[in-house]
């Protein structure tokens, strides 16, 4: 990746005053103590006892900051599991579900109306449910109607805590049998993570720190990053992170579909693809058909486009997973920083939450669970 640092980058980016007085809810530091976070969550994870019979099919149901860690379980099982995963993000769940499902219901606020409604569909299937939050309503009627959950530490903005949204789901479907030998691959991740995120680190200058370099590169234009494999889902969270910390439009694809319609896209776009750049997240354990690809596809995009490219560390999938969501996490906050914004604070997605309560659907949806909950 060559990036031209401009004087006004460093200046921003490598004064740790003015990198602290832009960063006031300290965003910066749950990606510098990110490994530390995995240890807990692992602890946290381990000491559920839980026990469901036989499944035949597991759904994630989460919006958000906590749908994304069931998109990345799902890559990371998916050449193993012995029973479908699939994420899902709705009102209600796949029509499929039924009491051999196991649905995982996980809102980092446990507030959120289209999880809230999904648990109620998943309680009115008498699907096998487990809850992941850090309370709100969620728990207080995963309580009140002995579905079991785990709480996971308050106070973190809920994209900051996939650590404690992921773990749980991969420590879980292991313990389950959906798949097995995932979860040693924690231990690399989390010497990997901190490695990544010490290098990553906002001590670390702007000429040294890829992160910061990506995120100078990008900046000024709407990054598309393209993933593949195991990497789709972290292309999303590459997508989502640049969404809400740098608070700019972002887009994420996934090869090898990039090469049956996104590539077309840039064959005439012009001055447009002036207003793009392109991040290929790259893994040296990549299938040679996805190397072919990625490189003939970069080769095919118009001559001056902004490409940068984004490589995992470590040996184990999970490491190599978690090590480019380190990158994006970093980058995405840097952006903001060079952008002067403070990257914590998602104003858009709050208001609308607010005008979507006038609309009366969450309070249905609570008053159903009420319901429920007192005819048991
Ligand atoms: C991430 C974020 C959102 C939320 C989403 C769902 O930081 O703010 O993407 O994750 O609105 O809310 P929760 O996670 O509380 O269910």
């Amino acid at each position: 990746m060559r990036v031209v640092v401009s004087e006004m980058a460093e200046s921003v980016l490598d004064d740790m005053n003015k990198v602290r007085g832009i960063d006031k809810s300290g965003m910066l530091s749950f990606c510098v103590d990110m490994a530390e976070h995995y240890g807990r969550a692992l602890e946290a994870a381990e000491r559920v006892s839980l026990c469901f019979s036989v499944l035949e099919n597991v759904v994630i149901a989460g919006m958000g900051g906590s749908a994304i860690g069931g998109e990345l379980l799902k890559d990371l099982v998916r050449e193993d599991a012995r029973v479908p995963v699939e994420v899902s993000r709705a009102y209600s769940l796949p029509g499929y579900v039924d009491e051999r499902s196991l649905v995982f219901v996980v809102s980092y606020s446990g507030e959120t109306e289209e999880t809230l409604s999904s648990f109620l569909d998943a309680v009115r299937r008498k699907c096998m449910v487990f809850c992941v939050s850090s309370g709100g309503r969620l728990l207080e009627f995963a309580e009140r109607l002995g579905v079991p959950f785990l709480r996971v530490p308050s106070g973190f903005p809920p994209r900051a805590a996939l650590p404690y949204l992921f773990t749980p789901l991969v420590v879980l479907s292991e313990r389950l049998g959906v798949v097995s030998g995932v979860s040693e691959g924690f231990s690399e991740a989390m010497s990997v993570l901190g490695r990544v995120s010490g290098e990553c680190a906002p001590e670390v200058p702007v000429s040294n720190n890829v992160a910061k370099g990506l995120a100078v590169g990008v900046n000024g234009s709407v990054p598309v990053v393209y993933g593949f494999g195991v990497f789709r889902g972290v292309a999303q969270r590459f997508k989502t992170q640049f969404n809400e910390n740098a608070k700019i439009p972002s887009k994420w694809e996934f090869f090898s579909e990039v090469d049956h319609n996104e590539v077309v896209g840039w064959e005439r776009a012009g001055s447009l693809a002036e207003c793009f750049s392109a991040v290929f997240l790259r893994d040296k354990a990549e299938p040679v058909e996805f190397r072919n690809r990625i490189e003939i596809t970069k080769g095919l995009m118009p001559a001056g486009s902004k490409v940068f490219e984004v490589r995992s560390q470590g040996e184990g999938v999970l490491a190599r997973m978690l090590s480019a969501v380190c990158v994006g996490d970093f980058t995405s906050v840097y952006l903001a920083l060079l952008r002067g914004v403070d990257p914590t604070p998602v104003d858009t997605i709050s208001v609308l939450k607010a005008r979507m309560k006038q609309s009366g659907t969450k309070e249905k949806v609570i008053r159903e669970l009420e319901r429920l909950a007192g005819s048991r």
